[in-house]
């Protein structure tokens, strides 16, 4: 049975179009859907430009968070979802809405959690003197940057590159590992992949 994947952004997307083109072939999983919550990002033409159904949902139209949350979640219906990925959402989903998708949402995050959750997560690795930073993909709870571990991808920092190079570094780890664990966690596989 295909695992029907939507996918959230609020950006340019480029973790979301990594993921629409992994779905192939034999994967198990089929993009459906891409949602964005603002209308003025990049990732909206490059989900058209993939072929993929694109709704905005503009968080700023609706007079509360429970009134966005509840048309995002009639869009997901609409499409059939069976799996939600964030890639790049830049809103914190409330407590009601990830409990109506127990174990259905995967988020992407830049930093090895449990460090460095929030914002500005390569700026405070470096002032931290972190010596390894990376990515890690996670199952979404109701607790922000929290849940079970899904996968990690590290490098080494060099300590005199700024917090953009880092960055870039990071996203391109990110580009191997969110396609790489949604490939397993859509077959059924949710043990933590470790990509070096
Ligand atoms: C990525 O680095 C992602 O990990 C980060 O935003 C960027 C989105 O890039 N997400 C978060 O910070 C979530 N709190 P993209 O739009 O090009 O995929």
């Amino acid at each position: 049975m295909t695992v029907r994947t939507a996918i959230l952004i609020s950006g340019s997307g480029s973790n979301m179009e990594t993921l629409v083109r992994s779905m192939t072939g034999d994967h198990p999983a089929r993009p459906v859907l891409v949602l964005c919550n603002r209308p003025d990002v990049a990732g909206i033409e490059r989900a058209a430009g993939l072929g993929v159904p694109v709704h905005v949902v503009d968080h700023r139209r609706f007079a509360d968070k429970a009134a966005f949350e509840a048309a995002l979640d009639a869009r997901l219906r609409d499409y059939q979802t069976d799996l939600v990925c964030l890639a790049g959402f830049m809103r914190i989903l409330s407590a009601g809405f990830v409990e109506k998708w127990p174990h259905r949402i995967l988020n992407i995050h830049p930093s090895l959690l449990p460090k460095f959750r929030g914002l500005d997560t390569h700026a405070r690795a470096l002032a931290a003197g972190e010596t390894e930073h990376g990515c890690t993909v996670h199952e979404v709870t109701p607790a922000l940057d929290d849940g079970p571990i899904l996968g990690q991808a590290r490098l080494a920092v060099d300590p005199d590159e700024t917090p953009e190079a880092l960055a870039h570094r990071v996203l391109e780890l990110e580009h191997r590992l969110y396609p790489a664990v949604l490939r397993r966690v859509a077959a059924g596989d949710r043990s933590p992949l470790q990509l070096d």
